[in-house]
């Protein structure tokens, strides 16, 4: 880090410290921690992730910074701070829930905010990317989550909100990382793919969430990772989820039950299709077809083709002369 970075990286540390201390031992505070556990966060959750409370004052951590002598505007650079009027330095985060995103290498280096009031607007602010922040490449929790992987059969789960792997944690599953509301990118594929040899996308269950589930999969097998899918239903989210099912109905029917690439790649597929048009439906076993046959294990390709065998009523035989001319085509 230069001198610079390793500045602002303390007064995040600061910081991370200021807020928690404000959320867990302020009147100051009330107001987040009484929205954390009304949400039905615990205090050594709170704790463990040092969630923090930005108060409702406009200078507070601006003045905490400026006597520990820190130099306020490259904190603004950093996100910590805004500037008005060209002189006067203001806190960023007023009146929000803050998480202390940290790098790779366990450092802080952004804040995101959530607002703990339906009318305060974005509903989440996060720091601006920087030299030290970029969203596409940090994975929230990552350096935590890390030490959970090899005990969890090498595997992974990936979340689309801070919250969710908040929650998640609480309820026992360690392994957690979420991208930072933004799409899932290609050099956080190959991070992951360092550590662990599965992934399983447990985003949320609505329209969006299924189609970054699919697009995040695709990332995830050309980086060489086993792929599993998560369905929450009820276009609920896991965080939801874990609040109205419990922790152990989480872990048994939405982790562990989570669907194999090539089943979830078929139902995404076979919503495309009208079925119940003979050229639609050619179509869609085709493309099923294709798919079935880049699968190697051949006990897991049976599998899929039954499931085809059943659903449209064809020939066994045929089936798997297709399959063998598309897997000769691949050699
Ligand atoms: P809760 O609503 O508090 O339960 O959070 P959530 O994680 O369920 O939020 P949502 O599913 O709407 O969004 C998922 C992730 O996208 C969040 O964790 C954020 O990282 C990001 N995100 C959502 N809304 C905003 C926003 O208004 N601004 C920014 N910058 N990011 C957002
Ligand atoms: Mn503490
Ligand atoms: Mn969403
Ligand atoms: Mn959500
Ligand atoms: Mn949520």
């Amino acid at each position: 880090y230069s001198s610079e970075q390793q500045n602002i990286i303390q007064a995040y540390e600061w910081s991370t410290k200021l807020f928690h201390h404000v959320l867990r031992h302020t009147s100051d505070g009330k107001d987040g921690l009484n929205y954390l556990k009304n949400r039905g966060f615990e205090l050594e959750t709170i704790e463990h992730f040092q969630l923090g409370y930005s108060p409702q004052k406009d200078q507070f951590l601006s003045s905490f910074l400026k006597g520990k002598g820190f130099e306020l505007d490259s904190l603004t650079e950093y996100g910590l701070l805004t500037k008005r009027d060209g002189n006067s330095y203001h806190d960023r985060f007023i009146g929000r829930i803050i998480f202390p995103i940290k790098n790779h290498q366990g450092k802080v280096v952004a804040f995101g905010g959530r607002s703990t009031q339906p009318e305060m607007e974005p509903k989440y602010l996060n720091s601006p990317e920087s030299q030290l922040f970029q969203k596409g490449q940090i994975l929230y929790n990552f350096h935590d989550a890390r030490k959970h992987v090899q005990k969890n059969n090498r595997e992974i789960v990936l979340f689309e909100g801070n919250l969710d792997v908040i929650k998640a944690y609480q309820a026992g599953v360690k392994n957690a990382v979420a991208t930072l509301g933004t799409s899932f990118s290609e050099y956080q594929a190959a991070i992951l793919n360092r550590y662990a040899d599965h992934v399983i996308i447990c985003f949320d269950g609505d329209k969006a969430g299924k189609n970054a589930s699919y697009k995040t999969a695709k990332i995830l097998k050309k980086a060489g990772l086993q792929v599993r899918i998560a369905n929450i239903p009820n276009e609920m989210d896991p965080d939801d989820y874990i609040d109205a099912y419990g922790a152990e109905k989480f872990k048994k029917q939405i982790i562990q039950a989570a669907e194999s690439f090539v089943s979830f790649y078929l139902n995404h597929l076979k919503k495309q299709y009208n079925l119940s048009l003979d050229h639609e439906r050619v179509t869609y076993i085709e493309k099923a077809l294709d798919i079935i046959a880049q699968v190697e294990n051949s006990v897991e390709r049976d599998f899929y083709l039954k499931e085809l065998e059943d659903s449209f009523d064809l020939y066994r035989d045929t089936l798997e002369k297709e399959i063998e001319k598309r897997r000769r085509i691949k050699e």
